[in-house]
């Protein structure tokens, strides 16, 4: 039973502490992105995952800026490799056709491409650092 978890799409007003405690847990502390990058205005008008475990525990997330860009996904370590990261991707491409989205895009981080090729998404552009991590472009036709 441990491994069950639920993904829901959150307001930021409704969703932020635990929004905020996944982020600042993967983003900032492990890969070390400042917090005034990772922090950068969009939440307020974005639509937001949240992974909770059965336990309540925050345990992932991501979100769908208005324009349909996809981003801040992540899962806290010890739940990796579970299934989570997908099931939150999921809520977000179903959000972005829920909403009569043709195409969405995400700035990739290299490492993880093939997790997001694994959705039909494909790389556009040239490799380029963000927060001093090296990502991609790609993008997804719905
Ligand atoms: C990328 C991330 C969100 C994936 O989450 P996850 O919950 O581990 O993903 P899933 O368990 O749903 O993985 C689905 C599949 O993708 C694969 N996968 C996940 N991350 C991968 C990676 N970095 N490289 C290659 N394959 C990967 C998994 O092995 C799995 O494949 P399988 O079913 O054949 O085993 C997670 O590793 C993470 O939070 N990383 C740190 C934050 C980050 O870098 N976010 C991405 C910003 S662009």
């Amino acid at each position: 039973m441990d491994h069950l978890f639920t993904v829901s799409l959150v307001s930021w007003h409704d969703g932020e502490p635990l929004l905020r405690a996944v982020r600042e847990s993967v983003f900032i502390r492990e890969q070390n992105v400042p917090p005034e990058l990772e922090w950068d205005g969009l939440d307020e008008t974005s639509r937001h995952a949240l992974a909770l475990s059965a336990k309540g525990d925050a345990i992932g997330c991501g979100r769908i800026l208005p324009d349909g860009h996809i981003g801040r996904i992540a899962v806290v370590p010890q739940w990796r490799k579970q299934t989570v990261g997908t099931a939150i991707m999921e809520a977000l491409l179903n959000d972005a056709r829920a909403h009569g989205f043709k195409r969405v895009e995400v700035d990739a981080q290299v490492y993880a491409i093939p997790f997001y090729r694994r959705f039909g998404f494909e790389e556009d552009g040239e490799e380029f650092m963000d927060a001093g991590i090296p990502h991609r472009k790609m993008w997804l036709r719905l």
